[in-house]
């Protein structure tokens, strides 16, 4: 695997790659993450990943300062999965030699909803970040994680409408054993709040058991889940269920006739805040 900092040398290891396959990446490496890389091995070649944390996705009172930044086992991780050609690790004078003024704004419908409302402005830096990236990296495909649902579909809409070149392929989320999502911030839990954390899963589970067994009323639905996480010591930010096609909320005919849906929940435990979801 080659470590390249700089766009230039990036340039110069992809010249004349047509199939690229790219999985963006903040570091801090999982096996989430290692998922991707194998996925992308199977869509494209060579595979590109890269590592920059992303300070216009932070907001100012989140956890820019403190996110994990383990440059030197990530780098070991991908050599000894072999599945990553070249990683394109820039610092931020690389990525933002001056101040990054353009912007690319995703629809309010989208953007400001779920993870938007709550954390106003990431969408927009989660946007220009990647269509920078993809501008360095021109992929064929890129892979992205379910686990972030939302951003998954706010990438995809911002290709299909600038007409990128560049095919977003979706990774089922990778779980720990007791269902915890695996994340760089559930390094932030203390042990207890490590015991506890898989809760939210398994209230996703709940919502998917209760509207299969044909429960409607949605909005009962969310407040059990959301009242027992709360019991619990959460501090939930929404709990919701909604359309898979644009994350909308249903109407009750929707769903009576099972249109696929999914449930999207974030939640602070303690400092730390998780995010998770599941379709049904
Ligand atoms: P990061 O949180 O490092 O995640 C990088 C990719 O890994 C994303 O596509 C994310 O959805 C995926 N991922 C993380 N945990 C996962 C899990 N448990 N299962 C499956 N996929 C998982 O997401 C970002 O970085 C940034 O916003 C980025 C897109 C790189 C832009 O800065």
């Amino acid at each position: 695997m080659k470590v390249v900092h700089t766009v230039e040398e990036l340039r110069d290891q992809l010249r004349g790659q047509l199939r690229i396959a790219f999985v963006p990446t903040m570091g801090n490496l999982h096996d989430g993450h290692l998922a991707l890389m194998a996925m992308a091995h199977q869509h494209g070649d060579p595979v590109v990943a890269s590592i920059f944390v992303n300070r216009l996705q932070f907001g100012p009172n989140e956890d820019f300062d403190k996110y994990p930044r383990t440059l030197a086992d990530d780098i070991a991780k991908l050599q000894a999965q072999n599945k990553v050609y070249v990683l394109f690790a820039p610092n931020e004078q690389e990525l933002y030699p001056e101040p990054q003024n353009y912007r690319v704004q995703p629809p309010q419908d989208l953007g400001d909803i779920l993870e938007g409302e709550f954390r106003p402005g990431f969408f927009v830096g989660v946007t220009t970040v990647v269509l920078k990236l993809f501008s360095c990296v021109q992929p064929r495909v890129a892979v992205f994680g379910k686990k972030d649902y939302q951003q998954l579909m706010i990438v995809r809409n911002m290709c299909r409408q600038f007409a990128l070149p560049t095919e977003i392929v979706p990774h089922e989320t990778v779980r720990d054993a007791d269902g915890l999502a695996l994340s760089s911030r559930n390094r932030y839990l203390s042990e207890a709040e490590r015991r506890e954390a898989p809760r939210l899963y398994r209230l996703l589970q709940q919502v998917r058991e209760r509207l299969h067994r044909g429960e409607a009323d949605v909005a009962r639905i969310e407040h059990d889940a959301q009242r027992e996480l709360t019991a619990a010591g959460w501090k939930v930010d929404y709990l919701s269920v909604r359309r898979q096609r644009d994350l909308k909320a249903p109407t009750h005919d929707e769903v009576v006739a099972r249109l696929p849906l999914v449930v999207l929940a974030a939640a602070k435990l303690g400092t730390t805040r998780l995010i998770d979801n599941l379709e049904i």
